[in-house]
């Protein structure tokens, strides 16, 4: 059921932190459009874009904020949506206020490096549908292959050591501003939550504490 009516959540923690893995269980308990601005980018044919994902470089603010409003605007997040992976910076931040596109809950999923490398270099994706899979934390039913095709799944090449810790790099030059600009749109009205989550427990914990949050609020 969906207990808020128009769910909106932005999910804003580092590389591997979770964002993803949250965001496909809020999808599936809201029924609400999951955006994952990696996987849109991912799925464009294009090389520029490609080699700066696969070197762990952000995209361009205007190319990003393009893909992220027109995904929004269409009919299927009128009851709301789940945003992963954006904003990264404070220019696409101010853009969603700008464009007036609401939102309700922010959450910072936060992990240790040490942690976040483990998750990343065995994380397994499905790259037709996006899923999620980890070798250890959380396997498919059959090894390697995706639980609902049967096709098999990959890594992403932006998941190995030298890159991961520059992606790393990057989400550190720019988080701070972002959580202070989400702070101070609390303090406004502007939002209902911002929240710090710790990323390390399990999957279903993690999932239940951001539930946890949003109940509070219905
Ligand atoms: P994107 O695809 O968004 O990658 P990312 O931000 O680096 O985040 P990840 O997808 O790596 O991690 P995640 O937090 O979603 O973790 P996940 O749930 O998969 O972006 C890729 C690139 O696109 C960027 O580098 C940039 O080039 C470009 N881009 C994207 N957005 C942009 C923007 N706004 N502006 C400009 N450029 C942009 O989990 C990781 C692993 O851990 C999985 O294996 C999972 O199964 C496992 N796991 C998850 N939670 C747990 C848990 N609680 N316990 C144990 N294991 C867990």
């Amino acid at each position: 059921m969906n207990i808020y009516k128009n769910i909106r959540v932005i999910f804003i923690g580092a590389p591997g932190t979770g964002k993803g893995t949250q965001s496909e269980l809020l999808t599936k308990k809201y029924r609400v459009p999951k955006i994952s601005v990696g996987e849109l980018l991912r799925k464009l044919v294009n090389n520029n874009i490609s080699n700066d994902i696969n070197s762990g470089e952000l995209i361009s603010d205007s190319i990003v904020c393009n893909i992220v409003k027109i995904r929004i605007y269409k009919r299927d997040c009128n009851n709301g949506f789940i945003l992963d992976g954006f904003p990264r910076n404070i220019n696409q931040a101010q853009y969603l206020t700008i464009n007036n596109i609401k939102i309700n809950f922010v959450f910072n999923i936060k992990l240790s490096y040490k942690i976040i490398i483990k998750r990343l270099l065995g994380r397994r994706i499905h790259n037709l549908s996006g899923r999620i899979y980890h070798i250890k934390y959380n396997p498919p039913l059959v090894s390697d292959l995706d639980n609902i095709t049967g096709e098999k799944l990959s890594s992403r090449k932006d998941d190995n050591v030298d890159i991961i810790k520059h992606r790393l790099k990057v989400h550190e030059k720019q988080i701070g501003d972002i959580v202070n600009y989400y702070k101070q749109e609390v303090k406004l009205g502007n939002i209902l939550l911002y929240r710090e989550i710790d990323g390390s427990k399990p999957i279903n914990l993690v999932h239940a504490e951001i539930i946890n949050s949003i109940n509070h609020f219905s």
